[in-house]
């Protein structure tokens, strides 16, 4: 039994639903992915299971217990989220920012302790964001202030952490070094770690379980073989993708793809229609 799961949730804005009637199970201590189209509701999930909107129907458990009836900050002790777009730095210096991840152990009036401030440094340190410490976040760049965002995350010591597409803004290497670090927390910490990215082959090789979205549904759920194939990102995205092994990790990679376009719903359950026209990427 997963510590986290979603039981028949429904979620959306105003009167419309997003996420219909779903049923997840975060698997412990592994790396999960959430891939889909844009829209499809990926971080609307991310936000009920962390708290930030309730849903309109159903619940979320963690360790047994519904997480609207949770306490904040022992809830915060337990699951960190980088939002997709975060907001709210304004003004802050680095350190300041990353040093709000500490919130959830601090007592009374709040003074970080020298636990807090050696947290604060392992963070920085480890998203190679040291050198900004006291510089505005204003001042930064976009990739250096999302390395900003992920410390503050990681400053946060919870066993789950969620991040909405972690690698926004960031050059390839500085993607690899973040993937990595988080794989290392996940291995030698036991971390449950859960990200949506929009990069199939980054998520074919970073994550254990993979969750494909559509439409607030899911489409497929489980090992990259499972996900990561012509199938399921056909149905999921409407390509046609050619995929093979990552000869480095013997994982699937998507090497080349075609849209599939003027296939109509009825006609995307079978191989191509002869008036199917592709283009290529
Ligand atoms: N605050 C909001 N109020 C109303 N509708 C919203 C709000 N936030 C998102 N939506 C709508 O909900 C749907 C799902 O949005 P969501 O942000 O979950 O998508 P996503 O899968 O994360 O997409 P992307 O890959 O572009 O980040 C979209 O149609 C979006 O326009
Ligand atoms: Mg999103």
């Amino acid at each position: 039994m997963s510590r986290l799961y979603t039981k028949n949730i429904n979620i959306g804005y105003d009167e419309k639903v997003i996420v219909k009637n779903l049923n997840i199970k975060i698997p412990d201590g592994k790396i999960t992915a959430i891939i889909g189209p844009n829209g499809c509701g990926k971080s609307t999930l991310l936000k009920a299971i962390t708290r930030i909107i309730s849903p309109k129907s159903g619940t979320v458990i963690l360790d047994g217990k519904d997480i609207l009836k949770e306490n904040t900050k022992k809830l915060a002790r337990k699951m960190a989220i980088l939002p997709q777009t975060p907001e709210g730095a304004t003004g802050l210096t680095v350190g300041e920012l990353v040093s709000y991840g500490r919130f959830p152990y601090q007592k009374g009036f709040g003074r970080l302790t020298k636990k807090d401030y050696e947290v604060i440094d392992w963070a920085l340190e480890v998203t190679g964001t040291k050198d900004y410490k006291f510089r505005s976040i204003d001042a930064l760049s976009g990739g250096q202030r999302q390395r900003v965002w992920i410390a503050m995350a990681l400053a946060q010591e919870t066993e789950i952490i969620f991040l909405d597409e972690p690698t926004t803004y960031l050059d390839i290497a500085h993607q690899l070094e973040v993937l990595e670090l988080l794989q290392k927390l996940n291995l030698e910490q036991e971390r449950t770690i859960v990200m949506v990215l929009h990069d199939l082959n980054q998520a074919a090789r970073f994550a254990d379980y993979i969750i494909a979205l559509k439409d607030g549904q899911v489409v497929k759920a489980g090992s990259c073989e499972e996900v990561i194939n012509q199938e399921v990102l056909k149905e999921v995205f409407n390509i046609d993708a050619k995929i093979s092994r990552d000869p480095r990790t013997n994982k699937p990679i998507c090497v080349t793809y075609n849209l599939l376009k003027g296939v109509s719903n009825n006609e995307k359950n079978n191989n191509f229609s002869s008036n199917s026209i592709c283009v290529n990427y």
